[in-house]
């Protein structure tokens, strides 16, 4: 089965650069009201730029705004185009003060989350086991999910990329299994917001990996139909080359994400 090309983008709490305005005045406006790190005004300004671009039909897009303005972009983007929470509690609604539930984000017509990005394993301490979790619970619930995973510098130099990943992978399937509703993120973390981007090749032997991993592991049909996505300093220039290879099914991009290069990036089959 051909599997449908996917792009993520993941927003971040991050500056927007280089959006293409129309007269100075609009440019000194939205510089005024846009360049800084994450505000209402930047999103709306990245929907905007969406909605008016000319996107490759056979893509699946799914923007991830930080939560604040996930009902904003929602209410304001094309609805061919999914939104994603960067995070999910793992429980239902409750006594959790600070969290946010799955149901809270279907109620809000937000059909997706990233789960597991190095970020929060790494920054915020989550676990194989607590991303494996909360998996599960925003998979049994409604929500489809890009989960991430990937090795250290460090460990992809001690030549333990593929066990790291494996490992990632293991915690996952003892807590899921049904991976119709998951896509997989490959970002090695020595690839993130670096400028460092996997060659070609390392990238599509780790998915070549995962791949494997699913087939043994779960079954012909997982490792026939789930996405696996490449993530790591992608932008309009390498993406063609990733896009390519037999195991890259798309990409989850950060910072590129938030520049008009994203509709390159979208359209990089065409
Ligand atoms: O989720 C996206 C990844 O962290 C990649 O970020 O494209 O800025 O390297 P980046």
């Amino acid at each position: 089965m051909a599997r449908k090309f996917f792009v993520g983008g993941n927003f971040k709490i991050r500056k927007q650069e280089g959006l293409h305005d129309p007269t100075p005045e609009r440019h000194a406006e939205k510089n005024h009201n846009t360049h800084r790190n994450g505000t209402s005004a930047s999103v709306k300004s990245i929907v905007e730029n969406l909605n008016n671009a000319t996107l490759d039909p056979s893509v699946e897009v799914v923007i991830s705004p930080p939560a604040l303005y996930l009902i904003l972009t929602r209410e304001l983007l094309k609805g061919e185009i999914g939104v994603a929470a960067q995070n999910v509690f793992d429980k239902p609604n409750g006594a959790f003060t600070g969290e946010i539930s799955v149901s809270q984000l279907i109620d809000s017509k937000i059909d997706w989350t990233i789960l597991g990005h190095s970020e929060r394993r790494t920054i915020l301490g989550e676990s194989d086991t607590t991303v494996a979790s909360k998996t599960a619970y925003a998979i049994a619930n409604g929500l489809s999910v890009m989960w991430c995973c990937g090795e250290s510098l460090e460990e992809r130099e001690a030549d333990k990329t593929v066990e790291v990943v494996t490992k990632q992978l293991d915690a996952l399937k003892a807590e899921i299994s049904d991976w119709s509703k998951i896509v997989i993120a490959y970002e090695p973390i020595w690839a993130i917001g670096t400028g460092k981007v996997a060659t070609t090749q390392q990238a599509q032997d780790v998915h070549a990996a995962i791949r494997n991993w699913l087939k043994t592991a779960v079954s012909d049909k997982a490792a026939d139909e789930t996405r696996i996505l490449y993530g790591g300093s992608v932008n309009e220039k390498n993406c063609g080359e990733l896009s390519k290879q037999p195991d890259i099914d798309g990409f989850l991009v950060g910072g590129a994400s938030l520049k008009p290069a994203f509709v390159d990036i979208i359209n990089c089959q065409q």
